[in-house]
């Protein structure tokens, strides 16, 4: 037996074929239906300041962040709102995988060249959805999240669309969430059972606070069916992990 606990490897699939777009291929399974619970919960959490702009993350890697922001983006699509959904992961992008866009210009380049966001986005690829692709990966993705063109570019896009959703990355790993959070209305932890540790959980939270960033709230993705019955494959929400 091992004498560290070696961490799960993080899984490449989504990278390279995106995630599971259930909401979109199947709207009357049941998993479509948890996704639109969790929506519902997110439009609860914050009664007195609307939330237009919404970042999903995690402590680690592999925990269903894109699985979970691109379902929720899509049930909100469905919803009738205008939707902007951003792959602000600069360092595993997946979205253009997801919706099977070419990849070669996007948030990046966004950044980095002072490019108009009106003629990278991809409209209506669902519809209601927009979506900005990563764009080639750069070398310094933390400065591009947090330069002045960010604000600016997220503004313009906060009025123009309904919600905007952001993907990014693992908040453990890099600065670029913690980065980004304080500056969206609200943070939803994805929190990946078997998989999350209670003190990566605890640190991500510590993080976030660090920033005065507006956690929402947790999905609890990966939870295993109450009934046996179904997919294995559950979606819960909640406020659950207090110490
Ligand atoms: N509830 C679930 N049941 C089964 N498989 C799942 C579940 N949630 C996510 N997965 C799978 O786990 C893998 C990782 O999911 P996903 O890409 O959404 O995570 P991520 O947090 O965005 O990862 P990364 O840190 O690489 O960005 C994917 O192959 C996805 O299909
Ligand atoms: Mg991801």
């Amino acid at each position: 037996m091992s004498l560290f606990h070696h961490k799960k490897r993080p899984s490449t699939d989504s990278i390279e074929n995106g995630v599971k777009l259930v909401t979109a291929v199947e709207p009357k399974n049941v998993v479509a239906e948890q996704f639109r619970t969790v929506r519902t919960n997110i439009e609860f959490s914050s009664i007195d300041k609307e939330i237009k702009t919404v970042l999903f993350t995690s402590s680690d890697v592999s925990e269903g962040k894109s699985t979970v922001s691109a379902n929720v983006a899509v049930t909100w699509a469905q919803q009738g709102k205008k939707v902007l959904f951003i792959d602000a992961d600069l360092r595993r992008p997946t979205l253009h995988a997801t919706f099977v866009l070419p990849n070669t210009q996007g948030l990046s380049t966004i950044l980095a060249n002072n490019v108009d966001f009106h003629s990278i986005a991809n409209a209506d690829v669902i519809d209601n959805l927009t979506v900005i692709t990563s764009g080639p990966i750069p070398p310094n993705p933390a400065e591009l999240l947090n330069s002045q063109r960010m604000k600016h570019f997220v503004e313009a896009a906060k009025s123009e669309y309904d919600v905007v959703v952001f993907d990014v990355p693992p908040l453990l790993e890099v600065t670029d969430t913690q980065v980004l959070s304080a500056h969206v209305d609200g943070v939803i932890l994805v929190v990946r059972q078997g998989l999350a540790q209670r003190a990566d959980v605890t640190r991500s939270k510590e993080l976030l606070t660090m920033v005065h960033a507006n956690l929402l709230g947790y999905v609890l993705n990966d939870v295993a069916p109450k009934n046996g019955y179904g997919y294995g494959y559950g979606y819960g929400y909640g406020y659950g992990y207090e110490q």
